[in-house]
């Protein structure tokens, strides 16, 4: 397997990430301790980065409208702020990675941009004009970091969709695989010369996850009620302090995670399809999807149903979107427990999806002990997406947590996760490309 890192620190956004040729990477770490194609980066996302949120002609997206309804929610960096980001000029520094992108809020250097998402005034690729400010802003950034020496990987949808094509019901209508490949479509053809590295979407996983289940990311829908958790995933407590939603007004946290993640699937892999068919030739680059899990840890070792427990959570969070990018199909664990409220891919879909990448990017930060518990979901009406895998994850067995505390409640250092994940990849996915596109923890 060819793994080579991206190492970042990320959120949300239509993002760029960035490579560096190979130096050395810290005082503890050597160079030659990576294999030669091993590259090191940074990253960020659009949402983080931006700024200028309601400026230069663009519209909301749907984390301005969360943001505005929620304005206690401040995701740290970009919420709102009016400014531009900077990339500042490399500087070899010997001892570690090239850190390649600074944000510098008072920077008067990208003054002249705009935003990426919409470049399209009205969210729309079919009836829009593009934003020509918002197209220069990333042509800029791009031609910066070419010219120092950067590979730009460039993820078409971080999240943010434009409010216009939510108020259209986003990503639970299929139409938006129509949108969304309109959409890829001009960024393939404004930057697609310049950009050989291609991420149609960053975290499906937690697009569908805790849009329509938890309903505490936007567009914040689930069923009324039921998105309080019991253990079912432990990311649960991930962003606890988010939860602005305990009461959704409305959703389905039963059937839209499924509804969507299908239309996100669809949606990348027609996009990868369209790359394929009209630009490849051309531009020679390579396209893929960057997913996130966590390593998941059979809670009881002699316990087989704990054992099938953490295989079957395995595949209600990355075996979701890996199985079908490997055969077409979703994973059997999924097919048994889901029932009739899981899509079902065509026969001509499913050949769509079945290899639509080049390389897979995996976000991994910690991992869960995962326990065998009883279907409470079945024969009641009380579904959820967060219960049909009749899991329980927990990151605390004995009293003794699974690996050293971080700032962030969910998140345990637990690095042979990322190991496991990598030979688990490997062997079960035929030996994909892997990108680390997130990797870290909070201080
Ligand atoms: C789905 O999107 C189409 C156009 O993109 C729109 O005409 C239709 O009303 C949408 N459906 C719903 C239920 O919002
Ligand atoms: C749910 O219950 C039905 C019978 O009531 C059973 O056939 C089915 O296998 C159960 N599903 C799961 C996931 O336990
Ligand atoms: C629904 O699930 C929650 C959490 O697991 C549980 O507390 C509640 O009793 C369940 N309701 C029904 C009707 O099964
Ligand atoms: C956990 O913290 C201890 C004490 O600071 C440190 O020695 C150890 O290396 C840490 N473990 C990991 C996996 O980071």
């Amino acid at each position: 397997m060819t793994v080579t890192g991206l190492l970042l620190l990320t959120f949300i956004g239509c993002t760029i990430s960035v490579s560096c040729a190979p130096t050395p990477t810290s005082a503890n770490s050597k160079r030659h301790e990576f294999p030669d194609d091993f590259i090191f980066g940074a990253a960020s996302s659009a949402y983080q980065y931006e700024g200028a949120w309601d400026e230069d002609g663009k519209g909301p997206s749907i984390w301005d409208t969360f943001t505005a309804k929620y304005p206690g929610i401040s995701l740290s960096l970009s919420t709102h702020i009016r400014t531009h980001m900077n990339v500042i000029k490399c500087t070899h520094i010997d001892a570690c990675v090239r850190v390649c992108v600074c944000i510098c809020r008072e920077s008067e250097r990208w003054k002249d941009g705009g935003e990426c998402l919409p470049w399209l005034q009205d969210g729309r690729a079919s009836s829009s004009e593009l934003n020509a400010a918002g197209v220069k802003y990333y042509k800029n950034l791009i031609n910066e970091l070419l010219s120092n020496g950067l590979k730009p990987f460039a993820t078409i949808f971080f999240w943010d969709l434009p409010q216009a094509l939510e108020n259209d019901e986003g990503f639970l209508n299929e139409t938006i695989v129509d949108e969304f490949v309109g959409y890829a479509n001009i960024c393939f053809a404004m930057f697609g010369d310049r950009v050989k590295h291609w991420i149609t979407i960053n975290e499906p996983w937690s697009y569908s996850v805790f849009g329509y289940a938890y309903g505490t990311f936007p567009p914040n829908r689930c069923s009324k009620g039921r998105n309080r958790l019991t253990g079912a995933f432990s990311s649960t407590a991930r962003f606890s302090r988010y939860l602005v939603n305990s009461d959704c007004e409305v959703g389905d946290s039963g059937t839209e995670p499924y509804r969507v993640a299908h239309h996100l699937i669809l949606a990348h892999s027609a996009a990868v399809q369209l790359y394929r068919e009209k630009y490849r030739a051309d531009h020679g680059g390579q396209i893929g999807i960057s997913l996130n899990t966590e390593w998941m840890i059979t809670y009881d070792e002699t316990s087989e149903k704990d054992q099938e427990a953490a295989d079957r959570a395995l595949a209600f969070m990355y075996g979701w979107y890996m199985e079908p990018l490997k055969s077409g199909t979703y994973p059997s664990q999924m097919v048994t427990h889901v029932e009739d409220r899981l899509p079902k891919f065509t026969e001509e879909q499913s050949q769509l999806v079945k290899g639509s990448f080049e390389f897979i990017g995996l976000n991994y930060y910690t991992g869960a002990y995962a326990a065998d518990i009883p279907c409470s979901n079945n024969g009641t009406k009380n579904h959820s997406y967060l219960r049909y895998s009749c899991v329980r994850l927990t990151k605390v067995k004995n009293g003794i947590p699974i690996g050293n505390e971080t700032g962030s409640g969910w998140l345990y250092v637990y690095p042979q996760g990322i190991r496991d994940t990598l030979i688990y990849t490997k062997l079960w996915y035929n030996d994909p490309v892997v990108y680390i596109t997130e990797n870290g923890k909070h201080e």
